[in-house]
């Protein structure tokens, strides 16, 4: 178990690199095994769910090779039905991918389901009805999904509610199934469209990724290509609110400032200054904070993923504010750890209710899931004293260097690797 150890109440400024978008990344790194020459993906970002990923791929044949930091070549020719790991799968949602891949490559799968998680239940019921769409006979035997591609394939599916891994798995499925398919009520998310362009590039014809309509030309084979993949709108949004609650100035640099739209407007709701660059933003904190009302919702709307960032800010504003979470079910949990730290907080089941306090105490706090840990890591940096955060290889699953990119615009956090060195700076 690794600790972050933060002295609190220190300015953040400078500037931090943002790296390339971790489920982007994860959603290319299968998407690029779609074809059977080489794809070398850069700007790839260095986490633990994209280590894990690879080697799920590794398992099942896929060449995955790292030429250089940040550039990662994949080659799929070498695709076989591999079983994969219970205990490999459930380590990220992104494993059920490779559902998407070897039917639409091998026309079988056999995948363990993915489980539930700290967010709440993660069910993969709009996954299989979209492989059903597309012709797939799909049976659940001892935990694991088993499907094979039949005759007939249904040419339009409607996702009952906007999801992001089911729309990736039907556009690997639709890109390598004769016909034409059209997604209706698509995810629009960012990293969608990343992933069309990819496989655009590749060889597939799909058409309206970014809106809620998109039309794939079924093809028989893709090919070799090189992308960059977008940068990461979610470690930026991240640094976004440690710099606006620490009472910094600093510039984001390599950005996408379109992608953060939504987050810029709440940002500057709370007084906190914005200016948008071209592939640039720089926040200038302006205190007290003041707190306003938010509703997360599937893109354009306000990513959950920034949520518990959010609810951060909102502990230490002037004022009353609401959040509603709307996409995951347990996304509130980290607020019991913000409670610890002195944060005036009430939960009535999707609403947390969050009165500011003037500040935060520091204190030790356990992370339970990966945005959570990023959300007590702003708490640390914001707060009086010393916080120490424990768990924090879940943190590690989605931002790069979080450590050292912090330490760069002079944060105060350094990494421990044992309770006995906790014993000797807490
Ligand atoms: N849902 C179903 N049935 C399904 C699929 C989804 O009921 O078959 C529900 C989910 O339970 C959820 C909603 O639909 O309530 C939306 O889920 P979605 O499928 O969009 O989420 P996901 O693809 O599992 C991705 C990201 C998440 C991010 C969400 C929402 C990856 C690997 N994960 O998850 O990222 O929160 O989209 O934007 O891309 C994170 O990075 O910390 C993270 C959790």
């Amino acid at each position: 178990m690794s600790f972050f150890r933060i002295q609190g109440s220190k300015n953040l400024s400078g500037g931090i690199r943002i790296s390339g978008s971790k489920n982007s990344s994860l959603a290319l790194m299968v998407g690029a095994a779609l074809g059977e020459e080489d794809v070398v993906l850069t700007n790839f970002p260095q986490d633990l769910d994209a280590v894990v990923l690879a080697e799920i791929l590794r398992a099942v044949g896929v060449k995955v090779e790292e030429q250089a930091p940040g550039r990662v070549l994949i080659n799929g020719s070498g695709l076989r039905p591999a079983p994969i790991p219970y205990e490999l799968a459930r380590k990220i949602r992104g494993s059920f991918y490779i559902a998407g891949l070897m039917l639409a490559r091998l026309k079988e799968a056999e995948i363990p389901l993915p489980g539930g998680c700290f967010l709440g239940p993660r069910p993969v019921d709009f996954h299989i009805k979209g492989f059903q769409a597309l012709g797939a006979e799909v049976s659940i035997e001892h935990g694991l999904m088993k499907a094979r591609m039949g005759t007939g394939t249904e040419n339009r599916f409607f996702i009952n509610r906007s999801s992001v891994g089911t729309t990736i798995n039907l556009m690997y499925l639709a890109s390598l199934t004769p016909g034409v398919f059209v997604l209706e009520n698509a995810a629009k998310e960012p990293e969608i469209v990343d992933l069309a362009v990819l496989l655009n590039s590749m060889g597939a014809r799909i058409r309206g990724a970014g809106t809620e309509v998109i039309r794939i030309h079924g093809m028989k084979k893709l090919k070799g290509s090189e992308h960059a993949i977008i940068p990461d709108r979610i470690e930026a949004g991240t640094y976004m609110m440690a710099i606006a609650a620490t009472g910094g100035d600093a510039v984001l640099e390599n950005v996408m400032p379109d992608h953060l739209r939504t987050p810029i407007m709440k940002l500057r709701e709370t007084g906190t200054v914005v200016e948008v660059g071209e592939t640039s933003i720089r926040v200038v904190a302006k205190e007290p904070l003041q707190s306003t009302d938010l509703e997360t919702a599937p893109y354009p709307g306000f990513p959950t993923d920034l949520q518990q960032p959010f609810g951060v800010l909102m502990s230490i504003a002037n004022g009353t504010g609401i959040i509603r979470e709307t996409v995951f079910d347990n996304r509130f949990r980290y607020l019991d750890e913000l409670t610890r730290m002195g944060a005036d907080v009430k939960v009535d089941r999707d609403r947390a209710i969050i009165k500011g306090v003037p500040v935060l105490s520091g204190a030790p706090v356990e992370t339970t899931d990966l945005r959570a840990g990023a959300a007590l890591v702003i708490a640390g940096l914001a707060a009086e004293g010393v916080t120490l955060v424990s768990g924090v290889e879940v943190i590690d699953r989605g931002y790069e260097k979080i450590v050292e990119k912090l330490q760069g615009v002079g944060a105060e956090i350094e990494r421990l690797h044992t309770t006995e060195d906790c014993k000797e700076v807490i």
